[in-house]
């Protein structure tokens, strides 16, 4: 018997203003058919004023613990993956544990761009099975449209905005890969890449600061070692290729999702794709993905699923779970 996190709830949450790549010509030299064709983006969405990554988190927690029938009193813990919180202090995770009314447990944000979510996972798979936690609140938030350089035309058109959740629950397992929850963690980082993809603004400078990313460098690093970090995930959870329902990719760019699925020699009908409605919501994309690919009825109970994800650090890795 081993302790298992299993996901009991999923949900997520969207800005209702949606930004078709058509709106990036009036002020852009671009077009849609070069983002289409580049990055698999159609449109994307874009917070309102006033709202942040704390109020979407907290909507997007909100349906997952209705999804899993739960109270925010029935949770232990809240791990909220983001680079875009509210205020350099406190933590997002404490504005949504407030906003949600909990006067107990404890919450903290994870920071690893847009691995953030793998890396959310592991960390609330290893409070659960270590007995710190039995319910946590698994949210990757973003706000990106906030730390665009809207004159930068080979990024500003790539990134949305949104949140998912998950409501992770302890139970035990036969401990072997038919069990239901996280079966597999795999992190990785290398820290010499920081110039490839940052932020130019922080407490160093005072600034919020916009993203920079050199986007074809990164592209070049994607395909092999998310492949890798995935095929190192599944020998662990003691699975192959043939036994995964489906692939859950963080959402950066089509022709990266193409590139790692054909690569794990996995058919694109395994694969849950979102990034042609959401663009790259970092942190986001993966629990948007599979609160979306839930709702669509892709994903059902007992699925496998490899997810896995690469951002700025370079970090990067990836999760087998059982849906
Ligand atoms: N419209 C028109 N032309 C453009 C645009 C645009 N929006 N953006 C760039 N171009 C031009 C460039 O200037 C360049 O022109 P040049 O040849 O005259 O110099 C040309 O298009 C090709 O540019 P590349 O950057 O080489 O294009 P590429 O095919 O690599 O696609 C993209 C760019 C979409 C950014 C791709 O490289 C990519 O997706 N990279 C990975 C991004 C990613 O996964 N990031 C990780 C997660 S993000 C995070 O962690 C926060």
């Amino acid at each position: 018997m081993s302790l298992r996190a299993v996901v009991r709830g999923v949900g997520h949450y969207l800005p209702e203003r949606i930004v078709p790549n058509a709106e990036f010509e009036a002020t852009l030299d671009t077009n849609d058919e070069w983002i289409r064709a580049r990055s698999g983006i159609e449109r994307r969405h874009f917070a309102a004023e006033g709202e942040t990554t704390s109020t979407m988190a907290t909507t997007a927690a909100r349906a997952a613990l209705k999804d899993a029938d739960l109270e925010p009193s029935d949770i232990d813990a809240i791990v909220l993956a983001t680079s875009t919180a509210d205020l350099t202090f406190p933590s997002a995770a404490t504005m949504v544990q407030a906003d949600l009314g909990m006067d107990s447990g404890f919450a903290f944000d994870v920071q690893a761009v847009c691995a953030g979510f793998i890396y959310a996972l592991s960390n609330a798979n290893a409070l659960i099975i270590s007995g710190q936690a039995k319910r946590v609140l698994v949210i990757g938030a973003e706000t990106f449209s906030r730390i665009m350089d809207w004159t930068d035309r080979s990024t500003c058109v790539l990134f949305g905005d949104g949140a998912g959740a998950l409501v992770l629950e302890a139970d035990e397992g036969a401990g072997t890969a038919a069990d239901r929850g996280i079966l597999s963690t795999d992190l990785h980082s290398d820290g010499r890449h920081k110039d490839l993809l940052y932020v130019d603004g922080g407490v160093s400078t005072g600034t919020t600061g916009y993203l920079r990313m050199q986007g074809n460098q990164v592209f070049r690093h994607a395909v092999e070692k998310l492949a890798a970090t995935a095929t190192k995930a599944m020998e662990r959870a003691g699975v192959a290729p043939q036994d995964v329902d489906w692939i859950v990719p963080h959402q950066a760019n089509i022709r990266i999702i193409q590139g790692t699925a054909k690569k794990l020699g996995l058919p694109m009908e395994k694969v849950v794709v979102t990034v042609q409605d959401h663009g790259n919501t970092s942190a986001a994309s993966i629990p948007l993905a599979l609160s979306v690919g839930r709702d669509r009825g892709q994903i059902q109970q007992g699925d496998l699923i490899v997810t896995e994800a690469i951002g700025g650090g370079l970090a990067w890795g990836a999760v087998v779970l059982r849906w």
